[in-house]
Order: C-alpha cells, then structure tokens, then sequence
C-alpha cells in the first residue's frame, strides 16, 4: 500500500517528465508520483489504449498529461515523442527510461534475434531517447531559461547481472549495457551539459510484469530479507530523489531499491549455533603455542 510522500508536492513542480513504458507498470507508478508533485507528464508506450487510459487517469487527477503510442526501437517514434513533448509542454527537464522487454527463456532456446530484439528495447531504446533528448536537457537547452541546471535522465535497470540469474542471459546482458551508458552519460554529459544521469535497480516489485510473469519461484517474500516485496511507490520516490534537486549531487550511480534482496543468501548457521562455535573456535586459537601453524589447531 503506498504511504503518503514525504517529500513537499512541490518538489517537480513546472518541471516536465517524459517517460518511456511510463503508462504501465512500475512506469505509470513514476509517472503519477511525479506528477502528484508537480510535474507535467508525457508518456510514450506501444500500445495506445494503455496510453490513453493512462493519460486520462492523470488527467482525472488534474496532472498535465499527454501520450505518444510509439516503441522506443523506432527512432523516428522516438523523435516525435520527445518534440511533441517540447512543442506541447515548452521543455523538457526529465527523462526516465523505464521501457523494457522481457520472457523467461533457457538461453539455448533464445534465438539470437530474440536476444537482440530486448538489447534493442533495453539498451539501444535508452541510447535513442537520450540521444534525441539530450539538445532539451542540457543547460541553455531550447525552452530553458538560462538559470536552469541541466535537466536529469533515469535508466530503469535492474540486478539481475550483478552475479548471473537464470534464463535471463537477454535482459542481464542489456541491463549491464544500460548500466554502463548511465555511467558514461554521466560523465560526458554532466561534464558537458550539466545533465545528472542516473538509474534505479527494483527488486521484486508487486503488481507489476516483473513480478506477475517473472519472478522465478525461489524469489518468495519468505525468502525475501525484509519478507515483502516492494511497492511501485517506492521506486517513484527513488525518483522523485533523483529527478530533484534533493539528489543535486548525484550522478552516474545505479540505485539498488531491492530491500537487499540481490544480496541475500540463505543463512548458513543459526545464531545460537554461531555462537557456540566461535567461542570453540577462539579459545582454541588462544591455547594454542605460538608458532603452531593454524591447520594443526
Ligand atoms: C523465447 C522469444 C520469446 C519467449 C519472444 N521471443 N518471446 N523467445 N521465449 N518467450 C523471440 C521471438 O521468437 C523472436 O525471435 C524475437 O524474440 C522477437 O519476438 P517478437 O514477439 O516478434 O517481438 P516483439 O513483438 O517485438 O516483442 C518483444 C517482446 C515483448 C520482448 C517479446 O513483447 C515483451 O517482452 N513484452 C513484455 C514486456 C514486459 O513484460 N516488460 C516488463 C519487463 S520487467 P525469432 O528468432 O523467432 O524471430 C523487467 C524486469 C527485469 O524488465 C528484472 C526481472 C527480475
């Protein structure tokens, strides 16, 4: 359940968003929360009556809403989102890319056009929209005026390839490529520009594709560290964070918004167990003769 924000509902307000696979999903999550606080909204997705839907509803809210049903491998789709959006709301101050592509597949079943359609959707769509989106976002960009900063991109990742996960060879390779354009973005066009790039990796988050169609069954909210899952709330407010000024200084990092989950691993012994066996463990070490090597303790 999303609790109230903490943040002031202010805190985007004049700012303009554009967000990719943001009318659905962990997506129109960032969408509404960032309009909630102020920000006009435009949204692009490939199939238009989610796009509509999702326009109306911010509308209903009395959040500025506009949509584009557009996929983000088609440069030119990409082109007319983000000029519309300039033409429609003036500028252009925040990017999320939170479209993404997804399917459990064994790798020896993915074929190499399958692996590349999502390194098409995941990596090369971000690349595109920044790269049609950078001439706005830039300090002294058209529609900026010239005491605004440069605005912000965020690149929805994930952790998957932090180690290696299972029958996701296609979105592990993109997400490291995503993570390694924030990185260099980061550093070309913060130097350049003035733009902040940065990204978030959710972890299981409810109610979402991610969760629905492919959270394998070993990933419960039993063998979760915080033993839930989280909620698209919580990715906005990460969002909300960065997009602002309150994460002024930030740039180039990849959030981990998982509660620890890529990071668990079963525990290996009890407490009381671990206890008792380094009290052992240390008094022999104690007793022990100087000079005795340690395999003989
Ligand atoms: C194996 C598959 C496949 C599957 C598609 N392909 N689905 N291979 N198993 N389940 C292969 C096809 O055979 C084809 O290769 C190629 O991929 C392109 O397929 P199309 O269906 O023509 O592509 P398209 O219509 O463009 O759709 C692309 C899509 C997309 C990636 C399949 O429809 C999709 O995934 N939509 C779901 C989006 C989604 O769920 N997003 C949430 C992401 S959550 P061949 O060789 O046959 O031509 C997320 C969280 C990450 O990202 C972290 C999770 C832990």
């Amino acid at each position: 359940m999303a609790a109230d924000s903490p943040f002031r509902p202010e805190i985007v307000k004049g700012k303009v968003a554009l967000l990719t696979g943001g009318a659905s999903g962990i997506g129109y999550g960032i969408s509404l929360e960032l309009g909630k606080h102020g920000a006009s909204i435009a949204l692009m997705g490939r199939r238009k009556h989610i796009v509509d839907s999702a326009v109306s509803s911010l509308r209903s809210l009395g959040i500025p809403a506009i949509g584009f049903a557009g996929d983000v491998r088609n440069g030119e789709d990409a082109a007319r989102a983000v000029e519309g959006t300039v033409k429609h709301f003036g500028r252009l101050d925040i990017l999320v890319n939170a479209a993404a592509g997804n399917f459990l597949t064994p790798a020896e079943h993915l074929s190499p056009n399958g692996f590349k359609t999502v390194m098409d959707i995941d990596a090369v769509g971000t690349f595109t929209m920044c790269h049609e989106a950078v001439k706005y976002l830039k300090r002294g960009g058209e529609g900026r005026d010239p005491s605004d900063a440069g605005g912000a991109i965020i690149n929805i990742s994930a952790t998957l390839h932090y180690t290696a996960s299972w029958y996701q060879i296609h979105v592990s390779a993109a997400k490291a490529a995503v993570d390694s354009l924030t990185r260099s973005l980061a550093l070309e066009w913060g130097t350049d520009y003035d733009i902040r790039v940065n990204g978030i990796a959710p972890g299981p988050i409810q109610d979402t594709a991610g969760v629905t169609k492919l959270v394998l069954p070993n990933i419960t909210k039993q063998n979760h560290p915080l033993f839930r899952f989280g909620d698209k709330w919580d990715i906005a407010m990460s969002v909300l964070y960065l997009a602002s000024d309150a994460g002024k200084f930030v740039n180039g990092t990849t959030m981990v918004v998982d509660g620890g989950q890529w990071l668990s691993k079963p525990r290996s012994l009890g407490k009381d167990q671990v206890k008792q066996l380094s009290k052992v463990v240390e008094k022999r070490s104690r007793e022990a003769p100087v000079g005795v090597p340690k395999s003989k303790l």
